[in-house]
């Protein structure tokens, strides 16, 4: 059943104000470029977004729980086989210490296929005493500093679409191939992790699966289900350009409803959610589940009107809160939101963004965060639902395959000094393969202990 949306068509955020969207100085080219790409294949079906919806339903009540993560910013340049395969094999380990060690059913969604536009703080960047256009993402500008690097370039979104397809069609290999079989979860721990405690940690779990599939075959269970053999792995990215995604809205030719068929799940960030903003105005009409940032500056009745405004149905598995008011803060703002939403019977996934109120400049000059400032606000979000009685419902993490040095702490306890050593970002400090691995492992203890 779809719900039913007035006074929207997929053009009708061109009557709000707009935040964030690049200044492109070749209209037409862009005109061209959107006009083609209204024309080109759908990166995800309408039905698959349905079934994630149904999916998040359950973790509205505490029954599923979404692991979502990801790049901050896809990067056209690490769009490789290999790459694709590390952040995934990542998100699989973190998942199954979840679903094994957690005993909970995970939800798993990437920041993957589409990562490709970043809001920025400040539209110029400085350095030294040149300024320039900051960054917006490789659907937008080059990250190099040269007034030609930071021109915003509609070419980069047809080339963004095309390398969102092509991660999409390894991801869907990947997962639907056998690669996700759970006869390979010792196949999925990296190398450099396996040598680290957390890796041996990792090694054992995977064995007592191994164990556990063993036995089902002795005992005449037959292994070769797709439960054991399939995974699946959903698509999310932040909706900014909302240029590429009214493109990539098409109607569902089966039910019915307008879909934004560039990945399963949108999320709005935390600086385009704006109740009378176009950012709001497109996401309302369609049907996908959705996100929401909230950081440490909102209003409550803001919310209200937002919740409002984008699930007025207050269809379970629509809406997910991503929370990101950092570790010091999250004590005293998660709970009266909870208190609010609880009250006014809202069905909420809630979700834990620890990265973003997390971040700081290390004396290195480096963007970073610390592995323990994550693992707090992390805890302090599963403390507050559980005063509360309200479900944590999901995390949301900027990580990857990669053995990266961008965030200090964790069992190798990277500092400062190190962060220059591997740092790859284009925009925010990720967790890498072990120090994900690692956090897993804790909120896996942390679910299982209550
Ligand atoms: C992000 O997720 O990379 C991001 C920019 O987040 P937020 O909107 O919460 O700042
Ligand atoms: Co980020």
């Amino acid at each position: 059943m779809s719900q039913v949306v007035t006074n929207w068509s997929k053009s009708s955020w061109k009557n709000f104000p707009a935040r964030q969207q690049p200044n492109w100085p070749d209209q037409a080219a862009l005109k061209a470029v959107l006009a083609e790409l209204a024309t080109l294949p759908p990166l995800v079906f309408a039905g698959e977004c349905r079934d994630l919806k149904n999916l998040l339903a359950k973790a509205v009540t505490g029954k599923a729980f979404m692991l979502q993560g990801g790049d901050c910013a896809e990067d056209f340049s690490r769009i490789t086989g290999p790459a694709i395969r590390e952040n995934l094999k990542v998100l699989l380990q973190m998942a199954i210490v979840l679903s094994y060690a957690g005993q909970v059913p995970v939800i798993k969604v990437g920041r993957m296929a589409g990562q490709f536009a970043k809001p920025r703080s400040a539209d110029l960047e400085k350095v030294g005493e040149a300024e320039l256009p900051s960054y917006r993402g490789d659907m937008v500008n080059r990250i190099e500093f040269t007034p030609e690097g930071r021109i915003p370039d509609p070419r980069n979104i047809m080339k963004g679409y095309n390398m969102a397809t092509a991660t999409m069609n390894l991801l869907r290999g990947f997962t639907g191939g056998g690669f996700g079989s759970l006869q390979r979860v010792q196949a999925w721990n990296q190398e450099f992790v396996a040598a680290s405690p957390m890796g041996r940690s990792y090694e054992r779990m995977a064995k007592r699966i191994e164990q556990a599939i063993q036995f089902m075959q002795t005992i005449g269970i037959p292994t070769d289900t797709a439960a054991l053999n399939q995974t699946t792995l959903y698509t999310s990215h932040e909706a900014l350009l909302l240029g590429y995604e009214e493109a990539m809205t098409r109607i569902d030719s089966t039910e019915g409803g307008w879909y934004d068929c560039s990945a399963h799940m949108l999320w709005i960030g935390e600086r385009t959610r704006q109740v009378d903003g176009a950012h709001v105005e497109f996401l309302r009409g369609v049907l996908n589940p959705l996100g929401v940032k909230i950081g440490p500056k909102y209003d409550l009745d803001d919310i209200r009107r937002l919740i409002e405004r984008l699930n007025p149905d207050n269809e379970p598995g629509r809406i997910t809160l991503i929370t990101r008011f950092g570790m010091n803060k999250v004590e005293k703002l998660l709970p009266p939101l909870l208190r609010a939403m609880k009250a006014e019977g809202r069905h909420i996934v809630w979700s834990c963004d620890p990265m973003h109120a997390n971040t700081y400049t290390a004396d290195t000059g480096h963007k970073t965060r610390n592995f323990n400032d994550i693992l707090s606000e992390i805890t302090c979000f599963f403390e507050a639902h559980w005063s509360e009685g309200t479900y944590p419902g999901g995390l949301h993490f900027e990580m990857t395959g990669e053995n990266v040095t961008e965030c200090t702490g964790g069992a190798r306890n990277i500092d400062a000094q190190q962060l220059a050593s591997n740092y790859l970002t284009s925009c925010d400090p990720r967790l890498n393969a072990e120090q994900s691995l690692e956090v897993a492992f804790q909120v896996a203890e942390m679910i299982r202990n209550v």
